[in-house]
């Protein structure tokens, strides 16, 4: 087999060489690229992705599970090429996806200004090889170097399905949004404080760990308390949460959607805090206040106060904290958009 690496060797501020081998189109045998939409360097966003199921450690068995890819890509997907404009093989090869001048498919909204470069060929689990790792840092330093990256580039934090051989979650059904029972039915206290970033990135579920309520006189009683509990003890501007869900299968108000939370600090302005109310490191939330929260986090998505990549997390997957609490969160892992 021809072995013909492209080597680029460059400089950065006169320092360092870092030398970086793209394997061409040509070289690992993709189909001619159908993919036209240019893109307008410098580009302001790089997405980083990681694929499954490609294991490989050598070029030329790389090159197969590309041309795969590629097949599946344009076949089932229907997608002009494989989605990303670089991948990054276990085996410290970047091979070229469409290129530096052309919009991958990778991420919605992104692919016009972003380069998308995906990890394969790891074991399923497993993270990249340094040499990988190391590929991927020279890559983006060549990308800067030669414009077509923005030096001042962000690499945002969203969720990636494991978009290509893995088959997508089906799409789920849309219902109406739950029935959300508003700050003056349980009687909430007047607040004026700041306003929420929407749409948002994240979802933090969240458990209050003290008692629960099954009827809704007794979960109004109980949001009051907490809430005194936030702004009197805890010097929040408010209730803490977003939303609170109750074992009545209750969706309640906390700040709503327009709000800042004071669930997690960093994260306030940009996730929706949503609280079970109760302790569920032991038994998991009833099967009404699940199906709530989960109607609320569609609502939520079909009303656009989520990004379409937004993240669901576990509270204890940010903070040091055991909320939600074990059992909810062997739950919630199953849930769309969770972030492993
Ligand atoms: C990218 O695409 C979006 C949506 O089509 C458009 O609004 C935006 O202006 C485009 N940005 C660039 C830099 O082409
Ligand atoms: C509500 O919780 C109490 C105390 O745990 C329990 O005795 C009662 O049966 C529950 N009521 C409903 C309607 O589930």
């Amino acid at each position: 087999m021809r072995m013909l690496l492209w080597l680029l060797v460059f400089c950065s501020l006169g320092l360092r060489v870092w030398v970086t081998t793209i394997v061409s189109r040509t070289e690992w045998g993709a189909r001619s690229l159908a993919c036209r939409d240019q893109l307008n360097p410098p580009v302001a966003y790089v997405i980083m992705d990681q694929l499954r199921g490609m294991e490989c450690q050598e070029q030329n068995i790389c090159s197969q599970r590309l041309r795969s890819l590629q097949s599946h890509s344009v076949y089932t997907k229907g997608w002009c090429d494989v989605a990303y404009n670089f991948l990054i093989g276990d085996d410290g090869r970047v091979y070229e996806g469409v290129g530096w001048n052309v919009q991958g498919v990778h991420t919605q909204g992104y692919n016009n200004i972003s380069l998308g470069i995906a990890f394969f060929g790891n074991k399923i689990g497993g993270s990249p090889s340094p040499v990988a790792l190391s590929a991927a840092e020279n890559l983006i330093s060549y990308a800067i170097q030669k414009g077509h990256l923005s030096p001042r580039y962000i690499q945002p934090l969203l969720l990636k399905e494991d978009g290509c051989l893995a088959s997508r979650q089906p799409v789920m059904s849309r219902k109406a949004c739950p029935n959300i029972i508003s700050r003056s039915v349980w009687e909430a206290r007047e607040t004026h404080c700041p306003e929420m970033n929407l749409p948002a990135k994240y979802v933090i579920i969240i458990h209050t760990a003290d008692r629960t309520c099954n009827v809704s006189v007794d979960c109004h009683i109980h949001i009051r308390d907490i809430q005194s509990f936030h702004m009197d003890t805890q010097h929040f501007c408010d209730i803490g949460y977003h939303f609170l869900v109750g074992q009545d299968g209750g969706v309640y108000e906390g700040v709503g959607w327009h709000i800042q939370g004071s669930h997690t600090y960093g994260y306030n302005d940009i996730a929706l805090g949503i609280a079970f109310i109760g302790n569920f490191v032991g038994t998991p939330p009833n099967a009404a206040a699940l199906e709530a929260a989960q109607n609320l986090i569609q609502c939520a998505e079909d009303k656009g106060y989520l990004i379409p990549n937004y993240l669901l997390v576990g509270h204890s997957d940010i903070v040091n904290t055991l909320s939600p609490g074990q059992a909810l969160y062997n739950i919630i892992k199953a849930w769309p958009h969770f972030k492993h």
